[in-house]
C-alpha cells in the first residue's frame, strides 16, 4: 500500500495533545480552519482545557498523555462516539533546565524521567492506541511536536535535549515501519516559539535569542506544520536555519560540539 501524499485536514477526525495552550492549541484552530470535523484536545491543565475546548468544539480530556491507559482510553472514546481519526498530534511536553549549566549531568535522574515520560514516552503510548487503527484501515497520520532541540540540542537543558532526541528515534522507526501502510509520519522540531514554555521575558530568557534564531509565534508554527504534512514531508523545520545546522552537525560533528561550546559561553 502506497504511504500517503500528504494530510489534507478537511473532514477529519483530529486528536491534539498539549492542545489547552501554546503550539496544541495553535495547532487545533489551524486545523478546524482548514476543514477538520472534529478536534479533541488532551491536556493535563484542566483549567486551561476547559476554555479551549468551548472554542475549538470538540471533545476534552483532562488526562496525562504518559498515562498508557489513559491514552488508550481516549483514542478509542474519540472512535466510538465520533469516528475514525485521522490525525493524532502528540504535542504536549515539559521542559527542564539544567540545575548547573556547566554540567550537563546536574539536573536530578527524576527531571529526565519527568522529560522522558511526556516527550517520548507518551507518543509512544499514542503510537500504540492509534497506529493499529490506521493499520486496519490503511489510512492516518501521526504529528510528532519535537523540537530542534533533538535534532541539534538545547543549551542549559540536558533533561529536554535528552528526551526530544529519543523522541526523534521514535518518529523516524515509525515513519519507517508504516510507511509502507498508508500511513504518514512527520516530526516537528521548532526552535523557540513566543509560548508559556519559554517564559515571560523570552528575549531576556534566551539572552537576546543569541542562541536562537528569532522566536515564532505558535500559529506559524502550527501553519508550518499543515503546510509539511500537506506536502508529506517527515521533518517539518518552521525556522528555516535548522536545517542548515544540521548539515554542519553531520559535515564535522568535532566542529559542531566547538561551535555549541562557544555559543554555550555567549548565551550562560
Ligand atoms: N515553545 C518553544 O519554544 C518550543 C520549541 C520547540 C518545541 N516545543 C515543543 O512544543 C510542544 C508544545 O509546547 P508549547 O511551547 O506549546 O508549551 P506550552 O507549555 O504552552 O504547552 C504545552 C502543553 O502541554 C501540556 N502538558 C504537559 N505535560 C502534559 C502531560 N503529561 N499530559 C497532558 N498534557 C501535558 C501542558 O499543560 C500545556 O498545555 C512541546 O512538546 C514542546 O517541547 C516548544
Amino acid at each position: 500500500m502506497p504511504r500517503p501524499a500528504g494530510f489534507d485536514p478537511k473532514d477529519q477526525i483530529c486528536i491534539v495533545t498539549g492542545g489547552a495552550n501554546g503550539i496544541g492549541l495553535a495547532l487545533a484552530r489551524a486545523l478546524k480552519s482548514a476543514g477538520a470535523r472534529h478536534v479533541a484536545l488532551a491536556d493535563r491543565d484542566a483549567e486551561a482545557l476547559a476554555p479551549a475546548g468551548q472554542e475549538i468544539g470538540g471533545l476534552t480530556f483532562a488526562i496525562d498523555v504518559a498515562d498508557e491507559a489513559a491514552a488508550a482510553a481516549m483514542v478509542a472514546r474519540v472512535e466510538e462516539e465520533v469516528g475514525p481519526i485521522g490525525l493524532f498530534a502528540a504535542n504536549a511536553g515539559i521542559g527542564r533546565p539544567d540545575a548547573d549549566p556547566a554540567d550537563a549531568a546536574s539536573a536530578p535522574l527524576s527531571d529526565f524521567e519527568d522529560c522522558f515520560r511526556v516527550n517520548c514516552l507518551a507518543h509512544i503510548a499514542a503510537a500504540k492506541a492509534v497506529v493499529p487503527r490506521f493499520r486496519d484501515r490503511g489510512a492516518g497520520w501521526f504529528l510528532a511536536t519535537i523540537s530542534a532541540a533533538g535534532l541539534l540540542s538545547q543549551i542549559g537543558s540536558a533533561p529536554y535535549s535528552v528526551s526530544k532526541h529519543a523522541a526523534i528515534g521514535f518518529a523516524e522507526s515509525l515513519a519507517y515501519t508504516v510507511r509502507d501502510q498508508g500511513i504518514g509520519v512527520s516530526a516537528l522540531c521548532p526552535q523557540a516559539v513566543r509560548t508559556a514554555m519559554i517564559g515571560e521575558n523570552p528575549e531576556d530568557n534566551l539572552k537576546g535569542g543569541a542562541n536562537v534564531d528569532g522566536i515564532l509565534e505558535p500559529e506559524a508554527v502550527a501553519a508550518a506544520a499543515l503546510k509539511g504534512m500537506a506536502e508529506g514531508r517527515f521533518l517539518i523545520t518552521p525556522h528555516e536555519s535548522v536545517r542548515g545546522y544540521m548539515t554542519h552537525k553531520a559535515a564535522d560533528y568535532d566542529r559542531w560540539i566547538g561551535g555549541m561550546a562557544k555559543l554555550r559561553r555567549q548565551v550562560l
